[in-house]
């Protein structure tokens, strides 16, 4: 079984603050700092740090110079990585004093995602490989559907939430990952917990981890409910956390690995990133997650 994680790239731009800008407000930063991004290669690097192997596909600028080395780097297959001629994908993220951050995406060469060049990736893929989606390239829909045709085991992460998620079918999906804000979001209720009311009745063949901050993680399975508490440790920087989860679950699945088990490592090693700077940057090895999982407390 193949991992194919199809997703963006960005090169994040951080800029340290004391608190998150306000509406009209004008605020110096602390601190610049440029490290590479993105939904889709934060879990793929995340993958490949988990000990497991996966193939990139997305889009990046001519002028990118930093992604590909940290791709490369990261142990992630690159064969289908492709340049287009739009602008590399940017973030500007700005990070408070308590780790906290807030995120404005440029899409940039993450929306030349076509039908054309999906077609041509996933031509390389077969039924039973996984797919792991963000929402953060172009033609997502497309891409589920053709990858639902084919019988990939499609795992999805709606991050950032829109509307227009609303429209996949998903009883096309092999599973789905979702924070609390993108549950609530996704059904329109206070209650994360609803979204898995819901699904269990809705689509009962399909998994769903749902993230809940401090309050751990749940995972729903054939009606089963394994649930996970969070690690604690002091904020730096909270981006990429959710990524670090997700692609820490994702390896830990396809290795076959005990359910308990994956949640605990996918835990820890979010919470060892909130306590790093950066996004790619910040995700641990499963080395370090070994070394440091008995140390770390329940929050
Ligand atoms: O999930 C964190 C990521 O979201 C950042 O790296 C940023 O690029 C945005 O895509």
């Amino acid at each position: 079984m193949k991992i194919l994680d199809f997703g963006s790239c960005n090169i994040d731009y951080v800029y340290d603050v004391e608190h998150i800008v306000q509406p009209g407000e004008t605020l110096v930063a602390n601190k610049l700092s440029k490290f590479p991004g993105g939904k889709g290669l934060n879990q793929a690097i995340a993958i490949s740090k988990a000990n497991a192997q996966v193939f990139f596909a997305g889009c990046i600028g001519e002028d990118d110079n930093m992604l590909r080395h940290t791709l490369e780097q990261a142990g992630v297959d690159i064969h289908h990585l492709h340049t287009v001629k739009e602008s590399t994908g940017q973030a500007i993220i700005q990070v408070d004093k308590n780790g906290e951050n807030s995120i404005v995406i440029y899409r940039g060469a993450n929306g030349a995602v076509t039908v054309e060049y999906i077609d041509q990736v996933l031509k390389q893929f077969d039924s039973g490989d996984i797919l792991l989606l963000q929402n953060e390239i172009s033609n997502l829909i497309y891409l589920i559907k053709k990858a639902a045709e084919k019988g990939m085991k499609i795992i999805l992460n709606p991050s950032p939430f829109e509307e227009q998620l609303k429209k996949i079918d998903l009883r096309d999906l092999y599973c789905v990952m979702l924070n609390e804000t993108e549950a609530m979001q996704w059904i329109g209720t206070k209650n994360a917990n609803d979204f898995l009311v819901w699904a269990q009745k809705e689509y009962p063949n399909l998994q769903v981890v749902l993230t809940l901050g401090k309050e751990g993680s749940v995972l729903l399975r054939n009606g089963e409910v394994y649930k996970q508490k969070a690690f604690s440790v002091p904020a730096v920087d909270t981006t990429a956390a959710g990524d670090t989860f997700t692609g820490y679950f994702v390896a830990g699945l396809c290795r076959g690995m005990d359910t308990s088990e994956v949640l605990r490592r996918a835990s820890a090693a979010s919470a060892i990133a909130v306590s790093r700077k950066g996004a790619a940057s910040s995700i641990p090895t499963y080395d370090e997650v070994d070394t440091l999982i008995d140390s770390l407390a329940f929050a």
